[in-house]
């Protein structure tokens, strides 16, 4: 009898997953019979942009934690599909740091290329998922938000793809109910001009800091001030940014911080990071872990250990995104198509713990980079995802990582060298700083020679190469 599969979620990580069997498909394997339930209306996860916050039409808490001006904040070539490049999508080579909206737009090409969308029911979150010993069988629930109806369904196996960057991580600090300008998660961040000329305080020193911080600096914030509590980031920021140990507590408008200064502000963003959550799973089939290179009880960062008839996609701390995604979904299409054996619980727990050994020693953003890179080759050399240079991908990342140390109001504007084509990527048409407008539309136009002059040093440290050099 056929297999069933359900996959829950379809952005990046489950749409990599429907690729990856109609790629089987494709060279005449027989696949399963595949339902992906996605609760949005549309694909793209993270990237199908939504202006809402707190709930959505119908009730559900709002998946998206992007903001309208983002831009990718890594160099594209490190996350480029090795079966679909930017250059194939947009038929010309396109500048190494696309807004979202460019890559919603590519991560769409690739699966209605594939034709893969008549496997997912949109607006339906699923509700529940069990697992019985004796059939060996799944039962999800879902609700069908068009029908009303929540309706249930067996499978044999599930593959959790619903991401873990969506559900925010809100710690409470003294003085806040007493505060008298807004208090958000960067999770409910969506416009930067929201804060033009605000004081604004950030909590958190990692990606949402660094970069909600840029885009309310670029669009205008009077002040900006990260709070760490580890560690500050330790970038050259411009003149009206400082960095602060933790905040201590606030009172009606001015925050307190640790090392006994204090400071007026406006309003406050906690970017203080997101919980791994997966309301709608039984007690044994939850992933339980913080956001980490390697959480335990993954084989292989996929097959859970406790039951490997199931997934996760995408549950690591993210450096390689959509091509690590691909590399797990190819290796979890071929455990499922029994091309590959599993080991004993035992083998596969001591395999686990032998990469999260090798993650504890880990103390710097190249040898997690590094670390990553190592994860993904092991799970390409297993299945025919087209192999890639991942050395080079390692080394864009170095090179981006030098770039934001140089100047992190200027890295976007670097260019570097496809690993799938080899084709440079031309510089952006405007810097990253200038460039107000993160439409598609603006950001594929023809380079506008009046936009590069804006008569700052900003246009002219643009266009380094990486490899090129
Ligand atoms: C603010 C922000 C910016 C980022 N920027 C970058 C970047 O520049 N470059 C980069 O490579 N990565 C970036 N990332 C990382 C991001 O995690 C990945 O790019 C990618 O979106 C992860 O894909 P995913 O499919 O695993 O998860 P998601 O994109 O979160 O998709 C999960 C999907 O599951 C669905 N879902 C959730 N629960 C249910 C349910 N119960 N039932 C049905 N469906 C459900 C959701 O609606 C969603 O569509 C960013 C993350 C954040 C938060
Ligand atoms: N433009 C973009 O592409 C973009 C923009 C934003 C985010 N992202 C992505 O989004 C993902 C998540 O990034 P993130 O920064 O939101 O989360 P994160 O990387 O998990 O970092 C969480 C931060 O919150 C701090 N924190 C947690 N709890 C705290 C507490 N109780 N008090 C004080 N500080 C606390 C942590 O401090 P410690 O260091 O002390 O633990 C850390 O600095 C990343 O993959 C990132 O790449 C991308």
């Amino acid at each position: 009898m056929t297999k069933r599969i359900a996959i829950i979620g379809a952005g990046p990580s489950g749409l990599a997953q429907l690729r990856a069997f109609q790629s089987a498909a494709d060279k005449g394997i027989d696949i399963p019979e595949i339902v992906c339930y996605e609760k949005q209306s549309d694909w793209g996860g993270l990237w199908n942009y939504s202006w809402r916050t707190g709930l959505d039409q119908n009730g559900e808490p709002v998946h998206g934690s992007m903001y309208r001006y983002l831009w990718s904040n890594g160099p594209k070539e490190c996350l480029e599909f090795a079966d679909y490049s930017f250059e194939e999508h947009f038929g010309h080579p396109i500048a190494s740091y696309p807004p979202r909206a460019v890559v919603f737009d590519y991560i769409k090409g690739r699966v209605e290329k594939a034709g893969v969308r008549k496997f997912i029911r949109f607006n339906c979150p699923v509700r529940h998922v069990s697992f019985d010993d004796t059939s060996e069988q799944f039962t999800v629930s879902v609700h069908d938000q068009q029908a009303d109806a929540v309706v249930q369904e067996q499978f044999d196996h599930v593959i959790v793809a619903s991401g873990h960057f969506s559900t925010p991580n809100v710690p409470e600090f003294q003085g806040f109910s007493e505060f008298n300008g807004r208090i958000l998660h960067a999770h409910d961040f969506r416009d930067a001009l929201e804060f033009k000329d605000k004081d604004l305080l950030l909590i958190g020193s990692s990606y949402s800091a660094e970069d909600i911080g840029s885009q309310c600096y670029k669009y205008g914030a009077r002040s900006i001030t990260t709070s760490y509590r580890t560690a500050p980031m330790g970038f050259a920021w411009p003149d009206n940014w400082e960095e602060k140990p933790l905040l201590l507590k606030v009172d009606r408008d001015t925050a307190y911080f640790r090392d006994g200064t204090s400071k007026k502000i406006d309003a406050i963003i906690l970017c203080t990071g997101y919980l791994h959550h997966f309301p709608y799973l039984d007690e044994p089939l939850r992933l339980k872990t913080g956001n980490r290179m390697w959480p335990l009880g993954l084989y292989k960062g996929a097959a859970w250990e406790e039951n490997p008839r199931m997934f996760y996609l995408g549950m690591q701390d993210q450096w390689y995104t959509f091509n690590m995604f691909d590399a797990q979904a190819w290796w979890v299409r071929d455990v499922i198509l029994g091309e590959i054996a599993l080991p004993s619980r035992e083998a596969m727990q001591a395999d686990s713990q032998s990469w999260r050994d090798r993650e504890e020693t880990l103390d710097s953003d190249e040898s997690m980079i590094l670390f990553q890179g190592d994860y993904v080759k092991s799970l390409i050399s297993e299945t025919d995802y087209p192999s890639f240079d991942i050395d080079g991908v390692n080394r864009t990342f170095l090179e981006w990582e030098h770039h934001k140390h140089e100047n992190i109001m200027t890295f976007r504007d670097h260019s570097y060298r496809s690993l799938m084509t080899g084709t440079l990527a031309p510089p952006h048409h405007t810097p990253w700083l200038d460039a107000m407008d993160d439409s598609l539309e603006a950001f594929l136009a023809q380079p506008d020679k009046s936009a590069r002059q804006t008569g700052d040093d900003r246009a002219t440290t643009a266009q380094l190469t990486t490899d090129d050099a």
